[in-house]
């Protein structure tokens, strides 16, 4: 008997109709309990097929198309398979840190409905690096299985406990972690390591993006790391000057990503950073910023507010090369990537 398939769209419509269930449960629950029922329904997700003209070259690999999933969703590093059944070209996992960490207490996600945008205080809850990268060595087998051309990024931060002045130890932990236990399938698809100096929970981990500390962090590890190197920056910055002065730090590394979430909010939500449509001018400004300051080729990878179709094309014509979303998905469903191949599948 042939095994039933689930489509896109199909899958579209129930998210829709189970959509309203879902946001009256914890948002972190719901996380959980969305990701365990997909794993469920994995088998009967077809594989998805795109159309060559939506192809990117980066990072010396060839993606299907622009459209990644950024940090945080799959922090243990057990979801790339199924996010590459669900469409996505690669697949940010983490943040890691050298050992395990379970992250501050809950409640420490939230969601502002009508804002289209969250608000988390995660602090890092995550696995260590170690058991990431046996996580990530199972998903890169399965997808090689499957023969789908999906790459996967590694996010990797500082231990809560680590004095910033050590926090260089903590990446060349990491690095030294993937590049001893990663098998060659996960090798053959790493995209970049993420340098995450940019989560607003953990305490004085944006200070490590100051010029002096950031310009041997990178230098650093640069002469370590078999795999490009991406630098993750913070929308908030005391001028608009300030940022373009990080932004030109990172010229050393391979690639950035502008940004991750903004602290401007937590006046009127509370303590943690923001995501989805509060952030998307703010994410586009620095976008237009760091592509001014930044040689022409540079990749720069847009993450924040990106919400729709219109909003991936925006931010590639403003410079990035590769887009990825969080909020988006989780508001849009999974048939936002699907929308924007459409564009380019048309007869
Ligand atoms: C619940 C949650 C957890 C996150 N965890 C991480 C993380 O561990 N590392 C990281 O670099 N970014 C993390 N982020 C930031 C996202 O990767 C992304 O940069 C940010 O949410 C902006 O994109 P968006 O507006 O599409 O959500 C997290 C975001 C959310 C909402």
């Amino acid at each position: 008997m042939e095994t039933p398939v689930i489509s896109l769209p199909t899958l579209q419509w129930a998210y829709q109709t189970f959509q309203k269930a879902f946001f009256l449960l914890d948002p972190e629950f719901a996380h959980k309990v969305a990701m365990e029922s997909l794993e469920k329904l994995k088998p009967l997700l077809s594989v998805p097929v795109f159309p060559k003209e939506t192809q990117v070259h980066v990072f010396d690999h060839r993606l299907a198309h622009p459209i990644g999933l950024a940090a945080g969703f799959d922090k243990e590093g057990n979801h790339a398979h199924l996010m590459s059944k669900l469409g996505f070209s690669y697949i940010e996992a983490g943040t890691f840190t050298p050992k395990k960490q379970v992250g501050n207490p809950k409640p420490r996600l939230f969601r502002e409905v009508r804002q289209k945008s969250l608000r988390n205080k995660m602090g890092f809850n995550n696995p260590g690096i170690s058991l990431g990268i046996d996580n990530l060595n199972q998903e890169a087998n399965k997808i090689d299985k499957e023969k789908l051309p999906t790459k996967i990024a590694i996010s990797i931060g500082k231990q809560k406990e680590t004095k910033e002045e050590d926090a260089i130890r903590d990446y060349i932990n990491c690095i030294q972690t993937i590049q001893e236990k990663a098998n060659q399938n996960l090798k053959e698809r790493i995209l970049y390591i993420a340098i995450n100096v940019s989560s607003p929970n953990t305490k004085g981990l944006r200070n490590l993006q100051e010029d002096k500390t950031l310009t041997e962090l990178i230098q650093t590890l640069k002469s370590i790391s078999t795999f490009p190197l991406v630098v993750k920056l913070a929308p908030d910055f005391p001028s608009d000057a300030d940022f373009q002065n990080t932004v030109k730090t990172c010229k050393n590394a391979d690639g950035i990503i502008v940004t991750n979430t903004t602290t401007q909010y937590q006046s009127k939500f509370g303590e943690g950073g923001v995501s989805g449509e509060l952030l998307k001018d703010l994410a586009e400004k620095r976008l237009k910023q760091a592509k001014e300051v930044l040689p022409e080729n540079f990749p720069i990878i847009a993450s924040g507010g990106i919400m729709t179709p219109e909003d991936i094309d925006t931010r590639l014509q403003e410079g990035a090369i590769l887009v990825q979303v969080f909020t988006g998905w989780i508001y849009s469903g999974p048939a936002l990537i699907l929308n924007w191949i459409k564009n380019y599948s048309q007869p």
